[in-house]
């Protein structure tokens, strides 16, 4: 159960770095889901895009002590009802609907990260109450100087960049004030999660975080 004072600052601002999980076969989120967090990469977003996905937020919550599970991709308000019933502790979409706003809004006990590519896409969440987003695509959408050029209009804003970014931009994105955390599906290819690769994985982001997050996480 989410507690009320979780907001998408308070779930987002410690992660900086949140691995995007394509997971396809449910036994796989739990050994992924551990290496995680034993690597430093608590928060996680799991794509609502495979049969396997609510049973592995599900999982994730039960047994791996310290993971902090989001559903990913949520496109509808059914899509939304499937994540608080698995007890996703946050919900994010690559955009937004006016019914997917709605839904989230009368629902606050899990904070939802609607998406936006464009300054009037942002307006639009913002007038039904929406600060904190995702940049999607974000490489695509001009990258890191268009957050840079958001920064006047919105001050208030903060971002949550994915698609398309990677290791080689990470820096770029993390030195801007109203990024809160970037997402990425590079920390876990899917490839790897077939592959049941969990020390390639958990090397990759211990590696991350050592020199990207650590010392960006307050004390
Ligand atoms: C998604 O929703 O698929 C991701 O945001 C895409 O990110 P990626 O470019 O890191 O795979």
């Amino acid at each position: 159960m989410t507690s009320p004072s979780e907001t998408p600052l308070a779930l987002l601002g410690p992660a900086r770095l949140i691995p995007l999980l394509i997971i396809e076969t449910v036994e796989d989120a739990v050994p992924l889901a551990r290496t995680l967090v034993e690597a430093g990469l608590p928060t996680m977003e799991i794509a609502l895009r495979t049969k396997a996905a609510p049973h592995a937020i599900r999982n994730i919550l039960r047994e791996v002590p310290g993971a902090v599970p989001a559903a990913g991709n949520v496109m509808t308000p059914h899509d939304l009802a499937i994540a608080r019933d698995v007890g996703a502790r946050f919900a994010l979409s690559p955009g937004h609907s006016h019914a997917l706003l709605e839904a989230a809004t009368q629902h606050p006990d899990m904070p939802f990260v609607p998406g936006i590519a464009t300054p009037s896409e942002l307006m639009a969440v913002m007038s039904a109450g929406f600060h904190v987003v995702k940049f999607f695509p974000g490489a695509t959408f001009g990258g890191p100087a268009t957050l840079r050029a958001m920064a006047a209009p919105f001050p208030h804003v903060r971002f949550c960049p994915t698609g398309g970014t990677s290791e080689a931009d990470l820096e770029d994105w993390l030195s801007q004030p109203n990024v809160i955390a970037v997402g990425g599906s590079w920390l876990a290819p899917i490839e790897e999660i077939r592959a049941r690769q969990w020390t390639r994985i958990g090397d990759r982001a211990r590696a991350a975080v050592a020199k990207y997050i650590a010392h960006r996480r307050t004390p």
